[in-house]
């Protein structure tokens, strides 16, 4: 195949992208989006602090856009992110223990059900594990009103969207270390006692390459019987074209591994201000790293 959403649906995957609201009237960005990604995650639209903005008001003006131009161009929607300690509005921020745990559960149910059926995988719980190198959780606001706000989080968006597959997505948790096994340890745990969890994203910001049991890793979680997905692609450095083609590799070599987002379209569309860690440059033209991942899907 030529592009990269029909290589990845060859294989049985989706191969998508972040979008950014604010960009959809640029014909460049619009005509590569269209073309090459066949799934599209809202890079900060669906986010706490955009669809809530003040207690109980919603705000679903942005996030709707990008789901419209998805569905006009036959494209999955991954909802990103329902609970995180991050973009938090500033009303949320001030609450505390009970009272921000039902402001979080309403949060979820009311976003979850305005979505209801449309969304392919939603990140219910984004970044709670520290980087500690102890796997523990990261000491937020969310975590403070009890250890169970992960599990009551993903209770709460089953019960909103049962058609959704429900998501713990994170970072630096690419290869097997402390994190990615504290994360891992809690899957196991939800399985065990029946707590709603279909999939573990893996957001894989990367520098020069993938840690090197990158693909054992997605293997252990997937042979927990949860979906994993790379949600959050973005490679810098030398290596970058190499690290693009192992990624895509241990992706197609997991069965579980239903699919690739990266984030972000152009090198100046990215977060990571003069990394360039994305498929194409500033002017859309495709890059090594592109024909390696296009390779890569259409290879075997
Ligand atoms: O929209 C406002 C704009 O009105 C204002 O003028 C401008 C001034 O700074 O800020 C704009 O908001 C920015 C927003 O991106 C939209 O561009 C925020 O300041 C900025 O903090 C925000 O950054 C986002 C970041 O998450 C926030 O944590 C990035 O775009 C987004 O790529 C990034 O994505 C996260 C994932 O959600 C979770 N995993 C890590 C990943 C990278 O940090």
């Amino acid at each position: 195949a030529t592009t990269l959403r029909a290589a990845a649906v060859e294989k049985g995957r989706y191969f998508g992208t972040a979008v950014a609201a604010s960009r959809l009237g640029d014909s460049t960005y619009t005509r590569i989006l269209n073309t090459e990604f066949g799934s599209v995650t809202a890079e900060n639209e669906m986010k706490w602090d955009a669809t809530e903005p003040s207690r109980g008001t919603f705000n679903y003006s942005s996030g709707d856009r990008i789901l419209a131009q998805a569905q006009a161009n036959g494209q999955l929607v991954r909802g990103h992110a329902l609970a995180w300690h991050s973009q938090m509005p500033g009303w949320a921020q001030s609450l505390s223990g009970s009272t921000l745990r039902s402001a979080m559960l309403n949060h979820i149910t009311q976003v979850a059900t305005h979505y209801r059926g449309k969304i392919h995988s939603w990140d219910v719980v984004n970044e709670a594990f520290a980087d500690d190198g102890r796997g523990s959780r990261r000491n937020s606001i969310l975590q403070q009103t009890g250890n169970d706000w992960i599990e009551a989080a993903f209770r709460a968006a089953r019960a909103a969207d049962p058609s959704a597959r429900l998501c713990y997505n994170d970072y630096n948790t690419d290869g097997v270390n402390a994190k990615s096994t504290a994360v891992y340890n809690m899957v196991v745990d939800f399985k065990a006692r029946g707590v709603p969890i279909d999939c573990v994203g893996f957001q894989s910001h990367l520098t020069n390459s993938a840690p090197g049991d990158y693909q054992a890793n997605l293997q252990r979680f997937a042979n927990l019987g949860v979906d994993v997905q790379i949600t959050e692609l973005d490679i810098s450095g030398s290596g970058q074209a190499d690290a693009y083609a192992t990624v895509t590799k241990a992706c197609l070599a997991v069965s579980r591994c239903t699919g690739i987002t990266v984030w972000g379209i152009r090198d100046s569309d990215s977060w990571r201000t003069g990394a360039n860690p994305l498929l194409f440059d500033a002017n859309g033209n495709k890059k090594a790293a592109y024909t390696a991942v296009l390779n890569a899907l259409n290879g075997g």
